[in-house]
């Protein structure tokens, strides 16, 4: 019996370990995601995983490929979830899963294993990709299963097997991190009234400490895939890490929200998305100058669901294949620069040019033009108000036209 479980390190996953080959006589293999969660999680993780009692462990680097499969993908069609959340977690959960799947299937693994717990999005996500890519692994949730509730549960869990742990008895955040974001939940955030304290957040500075000049960046963009970050270009991860860096600096990109989980209860989290919020802005500005109205709404339609098959761990979807072709359609003219200044957690698209662009002074200005005749207007007007003078009048003349 062979089980590979998507192991990050941290106490839940380390306790797995054990638990599952005591559980099941099960080997247990260790995958590892680098998803850009950092070197701090990441180093010594292969010792990590053997202390552990693994007998193996990939480490597997997924950024580029999360990059450009699912974070292109999404900001193409503006995906963002409730209003707020750029769905940081969930963008990560369909490429880590994927290529856990493909390991288990290479090493003949029977089964899949992860560390999420039965009251969140997350099993979701890792298991609607499993079912979607191999039905037939059997799927294994500890934490649905054991009887354990707490950290001070699985401290004393690896405590008895001697098993070396660095976790802390302090109750901290629940944390994920990846290129795109952090999110913190849990602690005293559970508490909705209770504001989040300033040793929340780690990607951004406070706005209150951030630089008092402001900063332009240039985002430059081909398609609605990011291209060049002030003019210089690069692979996808490390633009995206120097918008992290500049919109961190500035204190861009927190959220503090409410949202419902797909398995039915709202929860409270503190998200940090530094670059991609300039992104998605940035994006914006450019979707503002080349994007007649209707394409304007649609994409906004597309953003919003695929937001949702984010979320619901739908990724591997003929739905999903069908908005992400729709939405990179209406991408093709989402090309061009927009400069964004950063000031104090604040990000405002002050400059945007594009050859694909709709604009035209000449048309807009209130000084004479050629294309637009004025007295066109009256006619127009005429018709578009149609439907209120028929009302008007069958009102006055009481019921009769
Ligand atoms: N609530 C967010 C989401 O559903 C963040 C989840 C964070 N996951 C975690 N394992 N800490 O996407
Ligand atoms: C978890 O419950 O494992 C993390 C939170 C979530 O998945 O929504």
């Amino acid at each position: 019996n062979k089980v590979v479980l998507a192991y990050s390190g941290g106490l839940d996953t380390s306790a797995i370990v054990p638990w599952l080959k005591e559980t099941y006589q099960c080997e247990v293999i260790a995958f590892v995601a680098d998803v850009g969660q950092g070197d701090a999680e990441l180093e010594g993780i292969e010792d990590k995983a053997r202390n552990s009692g693994a007998s193996a462990c990939y480490v597997v680097d997924l950024k580029e490929k999360m990059m450009q499969q699912v974070v292109v993908p999404a900001m193409q069609a503006g995906a963002i979830y409730e209003g707020d959340y750029l769905l940081g977690t969930a963008l990560a959960r369909p490429v880590i899963a994927q290529a856990q799947v493909e390991l288990a299937l290479e090493l003949g693994a029977d089964a899949v294993s992860h560390g999420c717990t039965g009251k969140g999005n997350d099993q979701v996500r890792f298991e609607g990709t499993y079912a979607a890519l191999a039905p037939q692994l059997s799927v294994i949730a500890p934490w649905r299963e054991w009887p354990y509730k707490s950290r001070e549960d699985l401290l004393n869990y690896l405590a008895e097997r001697q098993i070396p742990c660095a976790a802390s008895k302090e109750k901290m955040y629940s944390r994920d991190a990846n290129l795109w974001h952090i999110s913190h939940e849990g602690g005293e955030l559970e508490d909705p009234w209770q504001s989040p304290s300033d040793k929340v957040w780690t990607l951004t500075n406070s706005p209150k400490e951030a630089p008092d000049q402001p900063l332009e960046v240039n985002l430059r963009f081909v398609q609605g895939c990011l291209n060049a970050v002030n003019g210089r270009q690069g692979t996808l991860s490390s633009m995206l890490s120097e918008l992290n860096e500049l919109a961190g600096t500035h204190g861009v990109g927190r959220i503090d929200i409410v949202e419902n989980r797909l398995v039915g209860m709202k929860s409270r989290g503190c998200y940090e998305t530094p670059g991609g919020t300039l992104w998605y802005r940035a994006l914006q500005g450019l979707e503002q100058l080349t994007m007649d109205r209707p394409s304007v709404q649609l994409r906004k339609y597309l953003g919003n669901q695929l937001a949702q098959v984010l979320y619901d761990g739908n990724w591997f979807t003929p739905v999903r294949h069908a908005l992400t072709a729709a939405a990179g359609e209406l991408a093709a003219v989402l090309t061009g620069d927009v400069v964004v200044e950063l000031y104090k957690g604040q990000c405002t698209v002050v400059q945007r040019r594009s050859p694909q662009s709709l604009y035209s002074e000449a048309f807009a200005t209130f000084e004479d033009d050629d294309v637009y005749n004025q007295k066109d207007a009256a006619g127009f007007i005429r018709l578009h108000s149609l439907p209120s003078r028929i009302r008007a009048l069958q009102q006055t003349k009481g019921g009769q036209l």
